[in-house]
Parts: C-alpha cells; structure tokens; sequence
C-alpha cells in the first residue's frame, strides 16, 4: 500500500473496526497463526512514530522484526537498493518501508517485482503520502467525532499544507470515505496546498477556504488538525522564511468545548506545550492509536482470510 486511496472503503472499515476491537480488549492479533510472519522495516528517512509504532504492535502481536540498518549495512559497501531489496525480500514477508523516492506511479525497488511478490506499506515518502498516519488520525476522529449528514465536520489544517504527507493522505482518505466536511485551510501564503491536491479538492466538491489567521476561525472548528514548517523539504531555492502559526492555551479560550486537537508529531513551536493538559488535546491519544491500527492493517494485510 504506497497510497491510502489503494484500500478500498471496506477495507478501511475493516481494518478501523478490527483497530478499535483491539483498543477495546487490548487483545492484539496473532500475525503467526498461518505461520511465521517476518516484517522488514526499511526507514531510509527519519522516524520515531512510525517506525517504533510498527515495531511495537509487531512485538504485541507476536510477529517478527527485521530492522534494515543503512548506516550497518552493505550500502556502505556501494551495494544498490535492488540488490538489497532483492535479498531482503528472501527474509521478510512484508516490508514497512519509509524513502524519499517511494511512489505510487513509480514504485522505485519496492515494486512487487523486485519484492518477489512481498507486499509493502508504505510509512511515508517524501511531501507526498502517508497513508497509515491517516488511518490512525481517522481513528481518532471517529472515537472523539460522530460524523453525521446534517452538519458537515468542521476541520482546520494548519501549517506546512504544501509539504506535509500526513495532510495529504488524510484529505484522500476522508474523500475516500465520503464524510461531510468543510475544510479551513490555515497557513502562510507560501505553504498553501499545491496545485495537484487544490485540483483534488476541487474535483470533488469539496467545501474549503484559506485563511493566514487561527484565530479568525477558531471559534467555527471541530477538528484542528496543527503540522509543523516541514523546513528539511523545502527546495534551497524556495527561500520559504514563515513564521510558524501557533496554537497556545490562550487561542483555546475562543474555540469550542468538543473541539479535537490533533497532530502527528514531531511538534516544534507551533504547538505550545500549555496545550497538553487540555482536555481536547488528542495528539497522545493520536500516538497510542498507531499501534492499534497498524496491528490491523499487518493482520489484514498478512492473514486476508482471517483464518483464526
Ligand atoms: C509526520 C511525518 O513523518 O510525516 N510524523 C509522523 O509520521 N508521525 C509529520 C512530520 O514529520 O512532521
């Protein structure tokens, strides 16, 4: 899975319902009851999430870890991301992968020919996707949100729009589900969506406006959805110098009682630590999350025919 628009809507109903069964009874599931399972993961970026997230619900779930290792690696060597697919993909039988050049049209080394038919996950790449950080954020949405037709879901996105993965993927998701929402978009001029998702958003109808100022609509929002200045990924010549917008305890004081503050973390300024004692800070809850639905989607993924 490179992108979260390859799940179909039932197979995101399955894997949230199977993630929020886990939560409940805290009974993972077994990923070797058709065998033992080994799971690569490959982060060539990055991580502390993602990649321990996975590594945790591996271990709770009783599967098995394989930790590729750049720095220990036979790269050093000069060897080439085929050859090392190529051998890993006879030990693993699914990679977690996280790389740059990773994409849906151009699956660089991951594709299924090179995986011997292993599949992939992918655990972001690049500005462009991050499809399981978007099951977890839905996840957490549906426990604090019930969407209904009448009102459409009121969702703030703040920051870096343009080069945040998570936002990304989480717009196609939501699409994907088709849950009423308006969208807020909340950043500096410079870090606006890019054409390719305004074209999305468009296509599909979807309500929005933008504005460079939290607290012009605060009041209005049921989700604020807050991402740090992606500054490592911003191209030398864009020169992006925005000043971060910051969510404080202050600015919470317009906002609603059921309001639901979420981000995928790492935080840097734009999110205050004042924040966290607030009852409507779910961005821990957003952590702990992680482990459940990713649980799912490898269950899923590995044991289709839930042959328990
Ligand atoms: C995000 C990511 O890596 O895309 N974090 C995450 O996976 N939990 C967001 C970020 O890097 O800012």
């Amino acid at each position: 899975m490179i992108s979260i628009n390859q799940l179909s809507k039932q197979d995101i109903n399955t894997i949230i319902g199977n993630a929020m069964e886990i939560k409940t009874t805290k009974k993972f599931p077994n990923l070797n009851r058709n065998g033992v399972k080994i799971i690569g993961l490959m982060f060539l970026e990055p991580s502390t999430r993602t990649m321990h997230s996975f590594e945790s619900a591996i271990h709770r779930s009783n599967g098995r870890v394989i930790k590729y290792e750049t720095e220990k690696s036979s790269e050093k060597k000069g060897e080439s991301l085929y050859d090392t697919v190529k051998t890993m993909s006879k030990y693993v039988d699914l990679f977690i992968v996280r790389h740059p050049l990773l994409s849906y049209e151009k699956p660089l080394m991951f594709s299924e020919k090179y995986t011997e038919g292993k599949p992939v996950i992918n655990a972001g790449n690049s500005i462009y996707e991050h499809p399981t950080q978007a099951l977890l954020d839905i996840f957490t949405i549906f426990q604090n949100v019930e969407p209904n037709n009448a009102n459409p879901i009121k969702i703030g996105m703040v920051g870096d729009l343009k080069h945040s993965r998570t936002i990304h993927s989480l717009i196609y998701l939501i699409t994907k589900l088709k849950i009423k929402v308006q969208y807020f978009f909340i950043c500096n001029k410079l870090l606006e969506l890019d054409d390719n998702d305004l074209e999305f958003i468009n296509k599909n109808n979807l309500p929005h406006s933008t504005h460079d100022n939290l607290e012009e609509v605060i009041s209005e929002l049921d989700i604020l959805y807050m991402t740090r200045t992606q500054t490592e990924k911003h191209c030398k010549e864009c020169n992006i110098s925005a000043p971060p917008i910051i969510l404080n305890k202050e600015k919470l004081n317009n906002a609603k009682e059921s309001l639901v503050i979420l981000h995928p973390l790492p935080r840097n300024e734009e999110l205050c630590e004042d924040v966290d004692d607030d009852p409507r800070a779910k961005y821990f809850e957003q952590v702990e999350n992680g482990i459940y639905i990713r649980a799912a989607l490898m269950d899923f993924i590995l044991n289709p025919e839930n042959m328990d």
